[in-house]
């Protein structure tokens, strides 16, 4: 039988990957899609429009995590063979100013998916999006599957929720769960808000003469960054295994916000420190100051290695976002565009 795959945040900077690694191993890829005022499918409408390409295997769905009743109706009718829950409000900071949204969608939300696919008839393999926030105030450097989680934000006691929902739902009913403890990354189609994706669009704009500073937090934050591709790989290497368990995801490496600043604004020749200002708003109420994984366990039973290193990843970034800077510089040059400074939104 053909592999069908049920993705959740398939709109999002990991869905995207995930749906073109499927779709070329020649799965029948179905994505959930919440209606918005405007397309918001930019990320996979390489996929879904090219007539030549594999937009014959790509079917997308309106719902949303927080109905359970479409969840239920739509797995009914797709009878998928794999599961990949990545739908969530991913925003640490905005969890903090919406706590019981944050909860329903990644908390809930990933109750009702599991009790939706407990209710199939047929086995399915279920892939939750767990996430190294989870370790938030880690107790050991680097961190592996062991280390006891101590989440600090909304967001991250959320998703301790989801991983025990779904490590829960492995033990007592047999289903095949796994968690992909994955520790950020980050890529071209990285959200905006997003500190690496903020830092190169800013990088890119200043360059171009569309932007003047960039506002940031904590400089002194430190994480282990990786390239999402690299990430969506892992998640579907987890369901091919003999038995379900979990996996960190991590590149074993940390550097601080402000190194990221240093890599990008040194690859278009500018000083960061003439551009980057410190805006309180974007502090957090509780802050996880350091993260870095030990992914050793995936090397082992997966065979995972992460392919891109940090300043490959920055180089990445900065050369897109510098594609897309020169193409707003020339709409604005054109008069077709307003320079717009975006400022003053807590991300
Ligand atoms: P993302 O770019 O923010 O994408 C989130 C996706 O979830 C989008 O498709 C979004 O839809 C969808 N979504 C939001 N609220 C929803 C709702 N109520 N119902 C259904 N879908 C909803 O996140 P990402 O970086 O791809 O991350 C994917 C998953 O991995 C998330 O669960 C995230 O928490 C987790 N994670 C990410 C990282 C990382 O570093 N990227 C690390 C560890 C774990 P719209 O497009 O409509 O907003
Ligand atoms: N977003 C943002 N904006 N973060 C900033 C800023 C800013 O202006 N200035 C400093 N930071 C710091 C944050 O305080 C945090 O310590 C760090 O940069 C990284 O922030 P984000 O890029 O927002 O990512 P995150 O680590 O909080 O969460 C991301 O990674 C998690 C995996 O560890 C998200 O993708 C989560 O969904 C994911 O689970």
């Amino acid at each position: 039988m053909a592999q069908r795959a049920f993705i959740t945040g398939i709109t999002g900077q990991d869905g995207s990957y995930l749906s073109e690694f499927l779709l070329a191993k020649g799965y029948e890829v179905h994505g959930l899609v919440r209606r918005s005022s405007t397309f918001g499918t930019e990320r996979i409408d390489h996929l879904y429009l090219d007539p030549h390409l594999e937009s014959a295997r790509l079917f997308l769905h309106y719902g949303d995590l927080t109905d359970g009743n479409t969840l239920s109706r739509l797995l009914q009718e797709i009878q998928p063979t794999e599961v990949y829950n990545l739908g969530a409000q991913s925003h640490v900071a905005v969890s903090f100013l919406n706590p019981i949204y944050t909860a329903d969608v990644v908390a809930l939300g990933t109750l009702r998916l599991l009790e939706v696919v407990r209710q199939l008839d047929q086995p399915v393999r279920f892939y939750q999006a767990s996430s190294s926030e989870m370790f938030g105030k880690a107790t050991e450097v680097p961190q592996n599957e062991e280390t006891p989680f101590h989440p600090r934000s909304p967001y991250a006691v959320a998703k301790v929720y989801a991983f025990w929902q779904t490590l829960n739902h492995r033990e007592a009913y047999g289903m095949f769960n796994c968690n992909g403890i994955l520790f950020n990354h980050e890529s071209p189609r990285r959200g905006e808000t997003f500190v690496t994706r903020k830092i190169t669009r800013a990088v890119a704009r200043i360059k171009r003469g569309l932007q003047e500073r960039l506002y940031l937090g904590n400089l002194d934050a430190e994480r282990d960054w990786g390239f999402a591709g690299d990430y969506v790989r892992a998640m579907w290497l987890m369901l091919q295994q003999d038995e379900p368990d979990d996996f960190v995801i991590a590149t074993g490496t940390r550097r601080s916000v402000r190194e990221f600043c240093e890599a990008a604004f040194a690859l278009v020749n500018l000083d960061w420190e003439q551009y980057v200002k410190i805006d309180q708003r974007y502090l957090r109420p509780a802050e996880v100051d350091m993260v870095e994984g030990d992914a050793s366990k995936a090397r082992r039973v997966l065979g995972w290695e992460p392919t891109v290193a940090f300043d490959q990843l920055v180089e990445m970034m900065v050369e897109a976002d510098m594609e897309l800077a020169a193409h707003e510089r020339t709409l604005v040059d054109a008069g077709l565009k307003q320079v717009e400074w975006r400022q003053g939104r807590h991300d």
